[in-house]
């Protein structure tokens, strides 16, 4: 008839076109309550301008814990009512899905496209695992390649022929959906006539369930999707069944659009608050300051806690101490500035809390305290971290910024968990924490510092004991509550009766920001508070805090020749090396005879201090290898300094004992000499004059050092202290 009747092939073409194109597609989902699941299924479902039709919102949920064992009747009982109304649209494709653990990675074309390459009347997901009856598997028919066995997280079909199916329903709403669908399909006249088969090889229905290692993501222009490699497929629905719920979030960050190479984050800034809006009433916030061991730096981190840009009234604080040697810092604290803020509570070692109790009692407060927003809680006992935190405030419930150690990989969130709930490598961890990758991340783990809105505590997390939790650490505890609401009460109340009162996941998603650089946090391990100044000895352990850092910004002076000059301490490092000096207390009183030294004899004695005596010579010669000898390079390029140093030491010029050094040598290839205190204010005189250039730098400046030739050309001699005392360090580096 081609030659014949070019009209009526016309006509046949015009056909096709036409009802591909009145096909319309319905999606149909049940949800009870607007989780963070349901927010982000119908988010992905409106960037595609999918139809979604909310099925049981506000409905109490009676179809048990789907996450952990049958149920979900509830969902069939309530696409049956709805599909009632459609059956007799024939050219109406309905798609029923999940909706908490869901996401759209395409269009509904694709979808549409996709149902009619399968050529049947009804589609079910596939997945390789048999779920809730094992023992059906032998009645599921054989295929050659693909996964066999049905999901109900995902059903696509004809409006008459899923009527045909749900209507079939007539059971409890805590029974199986699952079985019930299963059952229908494994009936091989069912099959037939209602022409059923599954999406064996994720072309349209991605369970993650036993299929993690298959799925990838694929990066496209502005677009992201899932890949599945084992059927080289592009699934457009992507279902985080099962305990795969973690890594569905993980993708989810991507897909179909959060994050893009092209365009970095796109709902970074949803649910945004302008702060600038916001002058009136800013919200009030409850910082919980929890602190479980010695912690160095601790004056420091309540300092920064005075410049948090943010109305200090509106800041309340709930401080619990664990440690005996920091009740001083807090009474300091306390002392100057309790008044700054809206309130000011402290729990001390006395209450003898354990940590997860103390962070209880934290939650609770915010209760207490009924006008409190949020909860910005920083766990000291891992460290001390900080954050321009008005950054935080404007997103999600529960949220946190990205900290680091410095210069390492370590950081305060997971990326992923294991199998047994604990640490796994995401494959996007590193790229975050060095910040390649930036936006606002739903990660299944963080600990140390985050924000928590009031409203989650006062309802979704109402009933938890949120940091006690088995034997989990408080962390710990916190984010497996947030993340899943049933596990370890479904254990508590086994008996049918309660069990049909849980309800479904409720998963909080908890985000980790690191659109700013928002700090450091802070090795606790090793540290020894049986100094006179404990935050010394940490040069080890967290170097940076000690001194001023060298590494991002060396500026060096050259006041005479050969002499550089150059930032190395903070004024809080001076002031501490001294008063461990004068702790001490045993000034050598600059005496020719020393038995400290080999040989025993001095022809130039300083009134000294050496740090061997101190127990600070290993730390010392640290400092020198670490933030000297790079100096060196650039200086005196060519010399490779091995940083070794036997004479090290603290100088004290006063008028009294003695005010000056007469002209010598170093017996050093180079010698560092850094001011600890201030000219004017501490002491009147002083500095160093070198003769072979008759130059002199009388005004040193505090926590900087000199770095000069140690023999034959820096001849040089101390000048008088005329007022007060002058404290130098010294050390004669490679003698
Ligand atoms: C959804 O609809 C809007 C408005 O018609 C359109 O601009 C947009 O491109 C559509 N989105 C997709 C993914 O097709
Ligand atoms: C299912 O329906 C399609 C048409 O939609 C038909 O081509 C196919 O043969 C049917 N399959 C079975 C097993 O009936
Ligand atoms: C503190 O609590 C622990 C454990 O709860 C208990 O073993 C210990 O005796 C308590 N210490 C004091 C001083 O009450
Ligand atoms: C802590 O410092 C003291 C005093 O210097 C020292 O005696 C002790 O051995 C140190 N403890 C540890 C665990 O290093
Ligand atoms: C050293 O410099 C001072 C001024 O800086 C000058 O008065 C003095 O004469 C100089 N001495 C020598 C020996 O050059
Ligand atoms: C030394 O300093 C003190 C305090 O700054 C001052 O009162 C005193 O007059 C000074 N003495 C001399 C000799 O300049």
């Amino acid at each position: 008839w081609m030659s014949f009747n070019g009209n009526h092939k016309k006509f046949k073409l015009c056909k096709c076109v036409f009802l591909c194109f009145s096909e319309k597609l319905l999606v149909l989902t049940v949800a009870t309550e607007e989780t963070d699941g349901f927010h982000r299924f119908m988010k992905s479902a409106s960037y595609f301008n999918y139809t979604v039709k909310v099925l049981g919102m506000g409905e109490a949920w009676k179809g048990g814990d789907v996450g952990r064992s049958i149920g979900g009747g509830q969902k069939v009982r309530l696409l049956k009512e709805a599909m009632e109304a459609l059956a007799d649209q024939e050219d109406l494709v309905v798609l029923s899905v999940d909706s908490y653990d869901l996401i759209f990675a395409g269009g509904p074309e694709e979808i549409l496209r996709k149902f009619q390459q399968a050529n049947h009347k009804v589609l079910f997901a596939a997945e390789g695992l048999i779920w809730p009856d094992k023992r059906l598997a032998d009645k599921y028919p054989s295929i050659r390649s693909g996964k066999r066995y049905l999901n109900s997280g995902g059903i696509i079909g004809y409006a008459p022929y899923i009527n045909r199916v749900v209507s079939q329903w007539n059971l409890h709403d805590n029974d199986d959906d699952q079985l019930f669908y299963t059952k229908i399909y494994l009936d091989p006249l069912q099959r037939e006539t209602l022409n059923m088969t599954l999406d064996h090889k994720c072309q349209i229905f991605q369970n993650l369930n036993g299929a993690v290692d298959e799925v990838l993501l694929k990066f496209g222009t502005g677009r992201v999707r899932v890949r599945n490699t084992v059927y080289d497929s592009l699934p457009v629905v992507v279902h985080g069944n099962g305990n795969t719920k973690m890594y569905l979030n993980y993708l989810a960050n991507y897909v179909p659009n959060a994050w893009t190479y092209e365009n970095g984050c796109s709902l970074c800034d949803d649910d945004i608050v302008d702060l600038s809006q916001l002058k009136v009433s800013y919200p009030n916030v409850l910082v919980g300051v929890f602190i479980e061991q010695p912690t160095p730096f601790l004056p420091e981190f309540f300092q920064r806690l005075l410049t948090l840009d943010y109305p200090k009234d509106k800041l309340n604080l709930f401080i619990h101490n664990n440690e005996v040697y920091h009740e001083k810092h807090i009474q300091k604290f306390w002392e100057e500035n309790r008044n700054v803020f809206g309130s000011f509570k402290v729990v001390g070692p006395e209450e003898n809390l354990s940590q997860g109790e103390a962070r209880n009692m934290g939650m609770y407060y915010i209760r207490w305290l009924a006008v409190c927003e949020m909860l910005l809680s920083f766990i000291c006992s891992d460290g001390i971290t900080i954050s321009p935190f008005c950054l935080l405030l404007p997103y999600r419930k529960i949220i946190g910024p990205l900290v680091t150690r410095h210069s390492k990989l370590w950081s305060n969130f997971w990326g992923a968990l294991s199998l047994d709930g604990y640490y796994a490598r995401s494959e996007d961890y590193v790229d975050i924490v060095q910040r390649k990758r930036v936006g606002v991340w739903n990660i299944p783990y963080m600990a140390h510092v985050y924000l928590v809105k009031g409203s989650v505590l006062r309802n979704e997390l109402k009933e938890r004991n949120y940091f006690v939790l088995e034997k989990l650490d408080p962390d710990m505890a916190f984010c497996r509550n947030s993340r899943e609401m049933t596990s370890h009460r479904e254990k508590d109340s086994p008996s049918p009766e309660s069990f049909h009162m849980l309800r479904p996941p409720k998963g909080v998603f908890m985000y980790i920001t690191n659109r700013h650089d928002f700090g450091r946090l802070i090795s606790t391990a090793n540290y020894n508070i049986s100094h006179y100044n404990n935050d010394l000895w940490q040069i080890f352990e967290n170097p940076v805090s000690v001194h001023r850092s060298l590494s991002d910004r060396v500026f060096v002076l050259q006041p005479c020749p050969d002499v550089f000059w150059f930032p190395v301490f903070s004024e809080k490092a001076c002031d501490e090396i001294v008063g461990e000096m004068e702790h001490y207390g045993s000034w050598s009183g600059g005496r020719h005879e020393d038995k400290r030294i080999s040989g025993g004899y001095e022809t130039v004695p300083t009134d000294d201090i050496h740090m061997k005596q101190i127990g600070f010579d290993k730390e010392w010669l640290h400092f020198i290898r670490e933030f000297i000898s790079p100096v060196t390079l650039k200086v005196f390029s060519g010399y490779y300094t091995k940083g070794y140093a036997v004479m090290n030491f603290v100088v004290k010029y006063t008028p009294e004992r003695q005010a000056y050094l007469r002209p010598h040598h170093d017996s050093s290839t180079f010698t560092i000499n850094i001011a600890l205190n201030n000219k004017d204010r501490d002491f009147e005189g002083g500095g160093c004059r070198f003769h072979r250039y008759n130059c002199s730098i009388s005004s040193p400046r505090k926590g900087w050092s000199f770095m000069h030739p140690g023999r034959l050309t820096h001849l040089h001699e101390g000048l008088p202290t005329t007022n007060g005392t002058r404290y130098i360090a010294v050390s004669f580096i490679d003698p």
